[in-house]
């Protein structure tokens, strides 16, 4: 299996028989009958199809197929660090739990820490990551989502500026222009396209102009994405604003790196000439409410941004913010904060499933490809078991208030990516190496 994996998908065809399928298309059609993928795409979807000459029949009577999660911002380096987000603010958490831990990495630790979190991420059906690793050992990162199978952009962190950063982590700005072209490199289109690279500048605080203006014209030149963080907290606000006499999203824009290729995790303290900057550019944003509530960063305006026609994906961040990466929570914590903060009818559970899944596709440019089950597409999906679903009765339940508000990465029962099965009834195929 693993030797599969990191060879590519063999031409191999799976037959889903007799579920329940959530396409999450742009009609939002629910349909019954089988799903056929041949090789890493979705061959045939609906009705009754043929079972001749397939490799492997999934029965799925009384499960649901839905598209496999899209989180647009995890730090696979810091799964390790869980539990360490107690009771501090961001700048100060970086300072004295993040930073020294990033900094006392090893290409060993960096490994397992993405192979442990990308198995999390397999078991609550998370099938494609935007990932932000750090400065150093990425290399060991981009082995870890190879030999796993998961979809993902990734890319170190570049930090080349502040002074609360660890001597450690700082770099050379050259250098860690040119450490980033090299694992692009190496890395772009790996794993037969399955793997891409993404410039992450960590966020304005630790990056000098000269690196982000050497980003805007490499990332340029390469057609890849930018990661960063922005307008997560006011102590993080202010200390743009002192430095560069702008808030975030104007210098970035300032810069010339607000394009459709740039993607803002957080986005919480965004002024109106921010939100007009991120509309008229097309730049893209992602929402971490976990992440947010946990270390009291704030409640990001999901609702005005997504009626700005702004792309939204959804992230768990690193589990050292919130303590685990289930898209699941996310969810949840998207719509619980909202209706509490704007009433009931804010946001239906259908646009927060939208946003968890074809959101977060937008968000990287591949809503062609992934996002959506739908013919052509790639067969990036996860089968759930909702049984034991404790509601009668349950066929006339609503499908999306049903996963959104009730389902728990417990009822995900199978997950393949790129065709491959990579998590089958609770049985975990993602590590065959005994840790
Ligand atoms: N801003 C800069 N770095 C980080 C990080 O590692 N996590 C979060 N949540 N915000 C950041
Ligand atoms: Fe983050």
């Amino acid at each position: 299996h693993y030797a599969n994996l990191k060879e590519g998908n063999p031409m191999k065809t799976i037959l889903i028989r007799n579920a329940t399928i959530m396409t999450m298309n742009e009609r939002g059609d629910i349909l019954t009958g089988d799903l056929l993928i041949r090789g890493k795409r979705i061959a045939q979807i609906g009705g009754e199809i043929a079972e001749g000459g397939v490799d492997r029949i999934i029965e799925a009577d009384g499960k649901v197929v839905l598209p496999g999660f899209v989180q647009t911002h995890i730090h696979l380096c810091q799964t390790l660090f869980r539990g360490r987000a107690d009771d501090l603010a961001l700048i100060e958490w970086l300072r004295e739990r993040i930073w020294p831990l990033e900094a006392a990495h090893s290409a060993d630790s960096v490994y397992y820490s993405a192979m442990l979190g990308i198995g999390e991420l397999i078991r609550s059906g998370t099938t494609t990551i935007l990932d932000m690793e750090t400065v150093h050992h990425t290399d060991s990162a981009f082995q870890a989502i190879l030999e796993s199978g998961i979809r993902a952009i990734s890319g170190k962190v570049m930090m080349d500026h502040g002074t609360e950063v660890p001597l450690a982590l700082q770099e050379n700005t050259q250098q860690s222009l040119q450490q980033s072209v090299d694992l692009l490199e190496k890395w772009n289109g790996a794993g037969d396209g399955r793997i891409q690279y993404a410039f992450c500048p960590r966020f304005v605080v630790s990056c000098t102009e000269e690196l982000l203006i050497g980003v805007r014209d490499l990332s340029e030149q390469y057609k890849v994405k930018v990661h960063t963080h922005a307008s997560e907290n006011t102590g993080e606000i202010a200390i743009v604003e002192a430095e560069r006499g702008k808030r975030n999203v104007v210098y970035l824009d300032h810069i010339g790196l607000a394009r459709p290729n740039l993607i803002l995790a957080h986005s919480i303290w965004l002024d109106e000439e921010e939100k007009r900057i991120i509309k008229e550019r097309g730049v893209k944003v992602t929402h971490c409410p976990g992440s947010n509530m946990k270390l009291a960063s704030g409640i990001a305006e999901i609702p005005e941004l997504l009626r700005e026609g702004i792309d939204i994906g959804i992230g768990a961040d690193g589990a050292a913010c919130n303590n685990n990466l289930d898209m699941y929570q996310e969810m949840r914590l998207t719509a619980f904060i909202q209706k509490v903060k704007h009433g009931p009818t804010v946001m239906d559970a259908r646009t927060v499933l939208r946003m968890a899944t074809m959101g977060g596709a937008k968000v990287l440019g591949m809503e062609n490809d992934i996002g959506s089950l739908e013919e052509g597409k790639l067969a990036d999906l996860q089968m759930l078991d909702l049984e034991d679903f404790h509601v009668y009765p349950s066929y006339d339940a609503d499908w999306f208030s049903r996963v959104v508000y009730a389902a728990t990465r417990g009822d995900v029962d199978t997950v393949i990516i790129d065709g491959q099965i990579v998590m089958e009834k609770r049985i975990m195929k993602t590590i065959d190496k005994p840790l």
